[in-house]
C-alpha cells in the first residue's frame, strides 16, 4: 500500500511539473513573530513537544551491532542509546543510580558501563552489575538501580525515544504509518558515512527552513543557483511531511542525465524519483536524498531545541546506500557533504540567526506564511495543538485505532 502511495505522489508530482503548477493551501495565514522569541513558549514547547512525543536519536546504521553505544544531550537530557545483545536498540538516561553523574561519554562499543564517581557498573541493557565496595556500601537490591529506560522504537533505520519514562504515548502511533514510507530508502542497511553537529537558530526557525523550497533559488542562489526550483507540494502523515518539487524530470544516482518521467512507463520510475524531495519527521528531522557526489546518499538532520530559544544543535547524518569503496567515490561523497554543511551553515542558519535578531527587536508583530508555504504552516498549527493538549488529549490525538484509520 506504501509503495502505491509512492506512485500516486508521483505521479501528481509530474501533472502539476506538466502544467507548471503547485498545490496550494487555502490562505495566507499570519503567526505571531512572538512564537519565536517568546522564553516562556519555548520552554513550553521543550517541555510538551521534545520531552513527551518520541524524538529520532540515531539512524540505525550509527549503532550498527550489538555493543555499540552513544551518548548525547537532548534538550538537558542526557541520553545513553546502546544496541543491545539481542540487536535492539534501548535508549536509557544517562545517568548513574547512585547519584547521578553520567555513566557514558561519547560514543564506542562496550558491554558495560563503569560510573567514573564511585565505579557503580552497568551492562549495556541497563542492569547493575556491580556496586564498588558492596560490602562497606551496605545492602541494597540491585534490581532496583537499574538505569532509567525510555521507550524506544526502531523502524525504518531510525531510533526514536520517548525521553518520559512513564509516557504511555503509543509511540508506532505517533508516526502514523510514516514509517513505512521512509521504509522505502531501506536505511536499515545503509552505511553512516559521517556525521557533525552544527550550532543554529531557534528550532522552530531552523525547521521552517527545511519544510521550504520557496528561498532556495534566493538564499542559496550561490550555492544551488537562481534558476532552482522554488515549488513544492505536501504530503502529510499526521505531523509528518514529504515535500517535493512538481516536475516531470528526476535523475538516477551515477548519472547526469535527467529522465523525463512523463515520457517513461511508471514501472520504470527509479526508486530515487519515487523518494525524491526533503522528508520531514516532526519535530525535528529532516532527511534529504542525494545522488552523484559518490553514490546514493542521503542527509540526515536531527535539530533539538538548545539552552535558549534563540539556540538549537543540528546534527547532519550523512549516510549512504553502500559503503564507498574507492578513493573516488568517497571524495564525492565527502565534498557532497562538506558543500552541504557549507549550504546549511553559511546560508540557512546565519540567516536563521539574523532573522531571531531581527524580530527579538520586538517591533514587527507577524510573519507570514503564503499559499505556496503549506507545510510552514502544518508545521505551526501542530505545535500549537501539542503544547496545548494535554496528556490524555495527546493520547487521543494519536490513538492507534485514529491512525489506522486514516
Ligand atoms: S554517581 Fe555513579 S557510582 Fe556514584
Ligand atoms: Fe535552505
Amino acid at each position: 500500500m506504501s509503495r502505491e502511495k509512492l506512485y500516486e505522489m508521483l505521479r501528481s508530482l509530474v501533472e502539476h511539473g506538466k502544467a507548471g503548477t503547485m498545490e496550494q493551501v487555502d490562505e495566507v495565514v499570519a503567526i505571531p513573530a512572538s512564537d519565536y522569541t517568546d522564553e516562556d513558549k519555548f520552554e513550553q514547547e521543550v517541555e510538551r513537544i521534545f520531552k513527551r512525543v518520541p524524538v529520532t536519536v540515531a539512524p540505525s546504521c550509527e549503532l550498527p551491532e550489538p555493543g555499540c553505544y552513544k551518548a548525547m544531550d537532548i534538550a538537558g537530557i542526557p541520553v545513553l542509546v546502546t544496541r543491545q545483545k539481542d540487536g535492539t536498540a534501548q535508549a536509557f538516561l544517562n545517568s548513574c543510580t547512585h547519584r547521578g553523574n553520567p555513566v557514558a561519554q561519547g560514543s564506542g562499543k562496550a558491554t558495560r558501563f563503569t560510573c567514573g564517581y564511585h565505579g557503580w557498573t552497568f551492562k549495556n541493557d541497563g542492569d547493575l552489575l556491580a556496586i564498588a565496595s558492596a560490602k562497606d556500601f551496605g545492602a541494597v537490591d540491585k534490581a532496583a538501580f537499574c538505569l532509567t529506560k525510555f521507550p524506544t522504537l526502531e523502524r525504518a533505520g531510525l531510533i526514536w525515544a520517548t525521553l518520559d519514562p512513564d509516557s504511555t504515548l503509543d509511540m508506532e502511533a505517533f508516526l502514523c504509518g510514516y514509517d513505512e514510507m521512509l521504509e522505502h530508502f531501506g536505511f536499515k542497511d545503509w552505511h553512516l558515512f559521517d556525521k557533525r553537529t552544527l550550532p543554529g537558530p531557534n528550532w522552530k526557525t531552523a525547521f521552517d527552513g527545511y519544510l521550504d523550497f520557496y528561498h532556495l533559488p534566493v538564499l542559496h542562489k550561490d550555492t544551488f543557483g537562481a534558476d532552482f526550483f522554488n515549488q513544492a507540494n505536501y504530503f502529510a502523515w499526521g505531523p509528518h511531511q514529504r515535500l517535493s518539487a512538481p516536475s516531470i524530470y528526476a535523475q538516477k544516482t551515477g548519472s547526469e542525465e535527467k529522465l523525463d518521467l512523463s515520457k517513461m512507463n511508471e514501472e520504470d520510475w527509479p526508486i530515487e524519483a519515487l523518494t525524491q524531495g526533503v522528508w520531514t519527521i516532526f519535530p525535528c528531522v529532516s532527511i534529504a536524498s542525494f545522488f552523484g557526489g559518490g553514490g546514493r546518499g542521503a542527509m540526515i538532520s536531527v535539530l533539538y531545541p538548545g539552552k535558549t530559544v534563540g539556540e538549537s544543535f543540528t546534527t547532519q547524518y550523512y549516510v549512504m546506500e553502500h559503503e564507498p569503496t574507492d578513493e573516488a567515490v568517497r571524495q564525492g561523497a565527502h565534498d557532497q557533504f562538506a558543500f552541504l554543511e557549507t549550504v546549511v551553515a553559511e546560508e540557512d542558519y546565519k540567516t536563521g540567526k539574523r532573522q531571531h535578531e531581527s524580530l527579538q527587536s520586538g517591533l514587527i508583530d507577524k510573519v507570514w506564511f503564503g499559499r505556496n508555504e503549506g507545510g510552514g504552516q502544518a508545521f505551526h498549527q501542530w505545535v500549537e495543538k501539542l503544547v496545548k493538549a494535554d496528556d490524555a488529549e495527546l493520547n487521543r490525538i494519536f490513538a492507534p485505532q485514529l491512525q489506522a484509520a486514516e
